[in-house]
Formats: C-alpha cells, structure tokens, sequence
C-alpha cells in the first residue's frame, strides 16, 4: 500500500506499507525518532502523542499507538523532534516546561509537549481538558499546567504554521499518492481506502470479510494488544463522503466518519449536556479519532455515545452496495455482540430530529477523565402541564447492549412530574435492567445508581441543581 505525507515539514512517499503498521513503531523502528515513547500501547497514556494537520488545517493531538500509517495519508504530522524549531529553537511550551521545572524522568515530556503545542497552536487555555490523556508518573501535574499556562501568550512560532500553509498549497491537489481506492498489493488487495461512499460501498460489498477502519480507537487495540491478524483492510478516513454534516429545518444529519471531537461543538448547541459528557469520553487524543459510526458499530454496551442518540430518537443509516435502509437507533443492538447488520452494510449516518433540549446526559466513572464508564444514564423527558409527556430513557453499562428503560418510561408518562411520581418509576428499574457486576461496578451498585439518576435529573428539572463536583453533607 503507497502513502504519503509531511512529517516534520519533509515530504514523505512510503510504498508496500504493512496496513496493520502503526504510526509509533514506523516513526521510532524506521525514522530512528525516538523522543515519541511506547507507555501502554493502548491509547490510554498519551506517551506517544503527536501533532497531526488534516488537509483542512486542522491540526490535533493523536496517539501514534493506535494510528495506522494509512491512517497519516494525506496529511501533515509533526513529532516533538519537528516541534523543536530550525537549529533547535526551543518552542514556547518547551521553554515553560524547561522554567517551570515541568519534567523529571522526562518519559512523558514529549508527549505533554505535542498535546501541549496543539493546544498553543490552536489558542485553547483549557489545560485541563487539554492534557486528560497524557500522565506524568513523577513530576505531577500543577508545574505542568504552570508551564502551559506560562506559555498561552508566546507567538506561535513561524515554523509551526508551515504544515497548514502546506495543506492549503499543496496537498488539496496533489498531497496523496493513492490516485484510486484500490491502494493495497494482491488480487485482492491488502487494503483499500476509498474516497466517496459510492466507492465505499462497492468496495465493502465485494470484500464483506473485510475489517472496516475509521478512527481505530478499537481496532487499533486488536492489534497492538490481541496481536489480531486483521486480514484485508478498508481505510475509512479518506472517505470525506462519510465526515458530512447537513442541518436540515427537521434534524440533523451526522455522518459515520465525524469525530467525537467534532460533534461536541455541535452538540454544545443543540444538547449542552450531551456535549459535557463527550468532554469526558476518553481524551482529547481519543476524541480526535474516534468515530460516532464506530461508536455505534462496534455495538459495545459501555460506549457513551448510543444512550444519548437513543433517547434523542435518533435514525440510524445503513448503506449496503446500492441498497440503504434506515431504522431506530435502539433496533440495531439485537444482543450482546449481535448487531442488526448483513454483510457488507456499513453505518452511513444518523439523524437526530431537531426538538426542544430536554437531554441530560450522567457518566459514572471511576475517574472523571479519560475513562470507560461503569453506567452512562440519558434522559429526555417532556413535561407540559404539570405531567409527563414524553419520556425517551437509555443506559449504558446495565445491560449486554445499550438499552431503553421500557418500564421506568412507562411509570412517568402521563403521571405529575412530582417526587412521588419519580420515586415509583425508580423502582421499575430492576424490570428493565438485571445488570452484571465487574470491574467497574456490582450490580447492585449499577442499578441503584442508575435510579439515582432519575432522581438527579428530576431535582435538576425543578430547579434544585446538584454539583458532582463537590462533596455534599
Ligand atoms: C484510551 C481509550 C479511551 C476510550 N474512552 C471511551 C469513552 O470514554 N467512551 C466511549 O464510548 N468509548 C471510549 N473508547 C472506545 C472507542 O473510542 C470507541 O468505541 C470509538 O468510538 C470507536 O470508533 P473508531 O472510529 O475509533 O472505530 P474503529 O476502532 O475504527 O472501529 C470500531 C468498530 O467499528 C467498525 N466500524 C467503524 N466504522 C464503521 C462504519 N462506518 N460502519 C460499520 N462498521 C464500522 C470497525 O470495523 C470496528 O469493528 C475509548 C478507547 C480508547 C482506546
Ligand atoms: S503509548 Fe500510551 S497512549 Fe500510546
Ligand atoms: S516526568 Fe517522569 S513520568 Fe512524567
């Protein structure tokens, strides 16, 4: 498979490149760029972050773990070898780092410096949310986020503009070298990487064994830690077909290929909550990757984002050669692991009607950041007249799916929106739920938090806010 792209301001062609090799192991093993480290391989450290421009000029923070090198095809990365200037010019961040005594072992460094330079670059000041996927095992993290705020007023430095001036020259017309989509060597192919949705699907109908890739936040994972051979390969990020986003007077339209990264402006509009509780859906490294079509198609019971679409009353599309059909969102997880699609079907899109924001959105995790939730509760409920008019309730993590809350909905609708009301409904949740018990929760934990959930969201509704920040007598 032939790629191309622009590590540290050089333009780079590779030829006959394994699909399964990761951006990580090529950088330190073949460029001898050995500052980008190997922590957990998993995406979950941030030890191996690096800068990485789309051809729109975007430029984010990924972990190199978990990118394949088709994945870079046709756009511009910058490891912190690059992000060090012209005759070692010490970039602002790197300067901070260095006055505010910000490293000790210095293992995480560079990967604190690629997050820490994105941010710079593109004028974000929320450090926090910047650096929630990069760990620091012995310098702790106030001298870090000392540094990053030391640095927020330093000019960008002239070379890290270069990648965007690049892309807008440059690589819109000529930055890839695949010309079509059939890119892999063999009859058939190693991997394809097509380029609208009319390719996609042909190429998905003719290889159904195929393992489809978009932001591989999973997949990568079956990789790097299953050692999984993955077999023939179709590369979604150069299907821009499937990044689109159309507002329409009655919904929303949201393409497989968006970002969660990208979805939380969006939703900070429509569904405040919703987009609060991606903010905390992995990291920052994470969200630039992964996918809302992978979210869903991978039909994990703990993904966050199906329990908000669910109770939002969202459409899913799936597209099959030249066949599309369309469904509730809920209807697509038949069981745990089963989804309702044929061979060869991909998720195309969904849509969300447009409605009056009644979301709100409740992750209970161990950690507040960067972690998998042991139960993510949605709910939309309408209330007019005093009464309950229309109740949409989804959980993660209570079941072996994503899972509507059929019983408790049942006990609002049509009742007084008053604590009796949701003190009864919350005894229906053992009718919907038998959850298990795990790692992250026991069962009984998982069902009387979820209840508790309903009463969160009906003390919000009247007015008596809770923080989850603060510890409360
Ligand atoms: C460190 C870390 C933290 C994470 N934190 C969270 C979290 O907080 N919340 C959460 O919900 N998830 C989390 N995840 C899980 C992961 O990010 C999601 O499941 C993700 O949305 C998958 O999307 P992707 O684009 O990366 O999919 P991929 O890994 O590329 O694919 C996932 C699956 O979906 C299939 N697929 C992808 N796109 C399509 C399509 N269009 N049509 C059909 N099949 C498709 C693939 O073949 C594969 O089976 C985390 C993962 C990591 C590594
Ligand atoms: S090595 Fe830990 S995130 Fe990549
Ligand atoms: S300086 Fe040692 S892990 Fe961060």
């Amino acid at each position: 498979m032939d790629i191309s792209f622009r590590l540290n301001g050089e333009h780079v062609v590779l030829t006959d490149v394994a699909p399964t090799a990761t951006t990580l192991d090529w950088l330190r093993d073949t460029r001898g760029l050995t500052a980008t480290k190997e922590g957990c391989n998993e995406g979950d450290c941030g030890a191996c972050t690096v800068m990485v421009t789309d051809p729109d000029g975007t430029t984010q923070a990924l972990n190199a773990c978990i990118l394949f090198l088709p994945q870079l095809d046709g756009r511009a990365l910058r490891t912190v070898e690059g992000i060090t200037g012209p005759d070692n010019a010490l970039h602002p961040v790197q300067q901070a780092m260095v006055d505010h005594h910000g490293s000790q072992c210095g293992f995480c460094t560079p990967g604190f410096v690629a997050s820490m330079a994105v941010a710079h670059l593109n004028g974000a000041t929320d450090h926090d949310t910047a650096l929630a996927g990069n760990l620091c095992r012995c310098t702790g993290y106030a001298p870090i986020i000392r540094a990053a705020k030391a640095a927020e007023s330093a000019p960008v430095p002239e070379w890290m503009n270069a990648d965007r001036r690049f892309f807008l020259a440059e690589v819109s017309a000529a930055g890839s070298s695949n010309q079509g989509f059939d890119v892999g060597g063999g009859n058939p192919p190693a991997a394809l990487q097509p380029r609208t949705l009319d390719e996609l699907a042909t190429a998905y109908a003719d290889n159904p064994d195929a393992t489809l890739v978009a932001g591989a936040t999973d997949v990568g994972l079956w990789v790097t830690k299953q050692m999984r051979e993955l077999g023939q390969m179709i590369f979604l990020n150069r299907c821009d077909d499937l990044k689109q986003i159309e507002q329409e007077a009655d919904g929303l339209t949201i393409g497989a290929g968006v970002t969660i990264a990208r979805l939380i402006p969006l939703m900070e509009e429509m569904h405040p909550s919703f987009a609060a509780m991606l903010r905390r859906y992995g990291s920052a490294q994470v969200r630039a990757a992964s996918t809302i079509g992978g979210n869903i198609a991978n039909g994990s019971p703990i993904g966050d984002g199906p329990p908000a679409l669910i109770a939002l009353g969202a459409t899913l599309h799936l597209r099959q050669g030249k066949d599309r059909r369309s469904m509730p969102l809920e209807d697509f997880f038949l069981d745990y692991g089963k989804q309702d699609r044929r061979r060869g079907e991909f998720v195309e899109s969904i849509t969300l009607p447009r409605q009056p924001d009644r979301l709100r959105c409740y992750k209970l995790s161990k950690r507040f950041d960067q972690d998998i939730s042991a139960l993510c509760g949605c709910f939309n409920i309408t209330v007019a007249d005093g009464r309950v008019t229309a109740a949409r309730i989804a959980y993660g993590g209570m079941a072996g799916t994503p899972k509507r809350a059929a019983h408790v909905e049942a006990a609002l609708l049509g009742h007084p929106w008053t604590d009796a009301t949701v003190a009864k409904a919350m005894q229906a949740f053992s009718r919907d739920y038998t959850p298990l018990s795990d790692m992250r929760a026991s069962a009984a934990y998982r069902l009387q938090t979820a209840a508790n959930m309903l009463h969160r969201y009906f003390l919000e509704d009247t007015g008596q806010s809770t923080s989850i920040m603060e510890v409360q007598p």
